[in-house]
């Protein structure tokens, strides 16, 4: 038995797997290792400068000549990379965060499919309206930006509503005991961030890739104070990321209402981090399955312990009780 779904022909891989685009830690070398291993690698654009984009799709291209997505955001939009996005002409546009809009024909226009992330059944609907490939709902327990409605409850009203546009699920999906349950659901595969953030060839820093293994599902909690410190454009979905504990977030999060008065110091420190590539020190943007994670992976070896663990799971399960 392959664990295939019909997603694979779609995008032109070999297991429904996707590894998201975990901003600020996405790196050529870890979306070529998802793509060999058969998965789909995401380059991120968020926080890069178009020249850093550049290069991670040029160097992508040197590591694997299989499929990968380019993600874009609505809440940091940048035109000129996403025109560079559409003449780089990956297999796939992904985008999260507003209203997909007339991106969707953009991408058509140049033959690239487009994947959407939303986090209910409302965006989800916009989104088929909108023509999307493929919808990817992310319940609350994802890292990074996201919404209040469960992985397990919003799936299967997102696969009904949308039928048959494919649904990837995102959020708390970490082993393949995660990819068994999300295919009962509907899915027809996962988009999984916090699990490759813990991987070995992610760009994060030793010292947050040892807080996500010590971390449980608690210390993963909302940091409140995001809109005050970073207002989105009008009309955006209503988001908050969700982050590890660190002393930035306890203390943002027990006062946000003072946050206003410093916000220029605060954004000058998140910056300042962000260059020095100690993001995770402020926050470390990770979701609730950091509970099960306790080691730090290749990323092909992630790929293949989730096939092996699904194939098993989906064959055993019955009888098994
Ligand atoms: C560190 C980090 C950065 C993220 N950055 C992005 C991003 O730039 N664009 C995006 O569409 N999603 C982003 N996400 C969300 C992921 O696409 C995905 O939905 C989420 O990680 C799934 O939940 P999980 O973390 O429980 O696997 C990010 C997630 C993390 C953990």
């Amino acid at each position: 038995m392959m664990l295939q779904t019909p997603l694979c022909a779609l995008l032109g891989i070999q297991y429904p797997i996707i590894q998201a685009p975990i901003v600020p830690y996405t790196s050529p070398e870890l979306i070529a290792a998802v793509a060999n291993a058969g998965g789909l690698g995401s380059i991120g654009t968020v926080f890069r400068s178009f020249e850093d984009l550049k290069n991670d799709v040029a160097r992508t291209r040197e590591l694997t000549n299989q499929p990968f997505a380019i993600n874009h955001t609505m809440r940091t939009f940048n035109e000129e990379a996403f025109v560079f996005t559409l003449n780089a002409k990956p297999a796939i546009i992904s985008m999260a965060l507003g209203d997909p809009g007339d991106f969707v024909k953009r991408a058509h226009d140049e033959g690239i499919l487009f994947m959407h992330q939303v986090h209910s059944v409302q965006q989800a609907l916009q989104a088929a309206e909108r023509g999307v490939d493929v919808i990817i709902a992310q319940g609350s327990e994802a890292g990074g930006y996201g919404e209040y409605i469960s992985t397990l409850t919003l799936v299967p009203q997102v696969v009904d509503a949308i039928h048959p546009i494919p649904v990837v699920a995102a959020g708390g999906i970490v082993d393949g005991r995660g990819l068994a349950a999300v295919l009962m659901l509907g899915a027809q595969g996962i988009n999984m961030g916090t699990r490759f953030v813990a991987s070995a060839e992610s760009a994060m820093r030793p010292e947050g890739k040892q807080m996500i293994m010590h971390a449980r599902s608690e210390d993963a909690v909302k940091a409140n104070f995001i809109d005050d410190l970073f207002p989105p454009a009008p009309g955006l979905y209503p988001v908050v990321p969700r982050v590890l504990r660190t002393p930035f977030v306890e203390e943002w999060n027990r006062q946000p209402s003072q946050i206003k008065q410093k916000v220029e110091a605060v954004r000058l420190e998140v910056s300042t981090a962000l260059q020095n590539k100690k993001f995770d020190e402020l926050l470390p943007m990770a979701g609730q399955g950091c509970g099960m994670i306790r080691d730090i992976l290749p990323a092909r070896e992630i790929v293949n312990r989730i096939v092996k663990e699904a194939e098993e799971t989906l064959k055993k399960k019955l009888g098994s009780f």
